[in-house]
């Protein structure tokens, strides 16, 4: 056991694609506090290597992996690197993602195709690749988070692409629960409401036409809880469905908006 946690993951290997920043740092950090080994996996090689040197400061146990999720290759042998240097893998949790902005009627090409290249297409290429690698004993489990968000659940204005790879995402996860439950693998997915990450930040300035607190506002209108989420207050989401009290838990939608879309 390491860090503040109990051990809830005491003895796994978890994979967080993503982990350099934002919830995905938060997450990694989390699942390591928890007894986690970790696979901390980012496009920007520095980020991932600062999540992992965090871990060990907690002293906790974690590589770093430079990979871009859309690509199958790199995908293989980080997933590769990652069950050679800890042995198994127990945990996986896609949840590098790009947004894209922009309605149908003005939406680029590029945005769609890189939205749909690495929500969604990443999920697949990260799954099929642990999946050679999860094999849970009797009586245990091994589990694939999926990172959704509230934009594959309701209409988020003007982020046409993100909420169609996002929806694809929830589909996805269905699928994949109903195939992997025979082999012990659960596969969840959170939705996520707006959480403050570098990832929003241009979104939310957008949205106040150049002015974040405009922008914020704006969008605290629609969370009834009266405030954005925090990457800790997902992570947390991501620990319990990572964990064995998660164990009769499989395609479930989690939500975790506020409020959001309760309304
Ligand atoms: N922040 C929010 O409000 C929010 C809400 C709902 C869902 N989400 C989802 O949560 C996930 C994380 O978002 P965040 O806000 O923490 O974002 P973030 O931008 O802070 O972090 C995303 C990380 O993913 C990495 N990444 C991007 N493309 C990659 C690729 N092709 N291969 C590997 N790594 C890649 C980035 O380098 C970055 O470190 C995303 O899937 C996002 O869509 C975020």
């Amino acid at each position: 056991m390491t860090g503040t946690g109990i051990g809830r993951l005491a003895g796994k290997v978890a994979l967080v694609t993503g982990g350099g920043s934002g919830i995905g740092q938060a997450s990694a950090l989390r699942f390591a506090a928890e007894g986690a080994a970790v696979a901390v996996l980012d496009l920007r090689e520095e980020a991932a290597a600062e999540t992992a040197a965090l871990i060990a400061k907690q002293d906790g146990q974690a590589i770093a992996l430079a990979a871009d999720v859309s690509n199958a290759a790199q995908v293989e042998e980080a997933v590769t690197r990652a069950v050679t240097e800890f042995g198994r893998l127990d945990v996986l949790y896609n949840n590098a993602g790009v947004d894209s902005r922009g309605s149908v009627a003005v939406a680029e090409e590029d945005n769609w195709d890189l939205s749909f290249a690495v929500n969604a297409k990443g999920t697949f290429l990260c799954s099929r690749a642990a999946l050679r690698h999860m094999d849970p004993a009797e009586g245990e489990t091994a589990s694939i988070i999926n990172q959704g968000s509230v934009a594959g659940l309701v209409g988020v204005p003007n982020f046409a692409a993100y909420c169609a790879a996002k929806g694809a995402v929830i589909a996805l996860t269905r699928s994949m629960a109903v195939d992997l439950a025979p082999r012990r693998v659960r596969v969840n997915v959170i939705c996520p409401g707006t959480v403050f990450t570098p990832l929003m930040e241009p979104m939310l300035r957008a949205r106040g036409d150049g002015d974040m607190a405009a922008g914020l506002a704006k969008t605290l209108v629609k969370y009834p809880i009266g405030r954005l989420g925090t990457p800790e207050e997902i992570a947390n989401v991501a620990l319990f469905l990572a964990s064995d009290e998660a164990s009769f838990m499989t395609g479930a939608v989690v939500t975790a908006d506020g409020g959001m879309t309760a309304q």
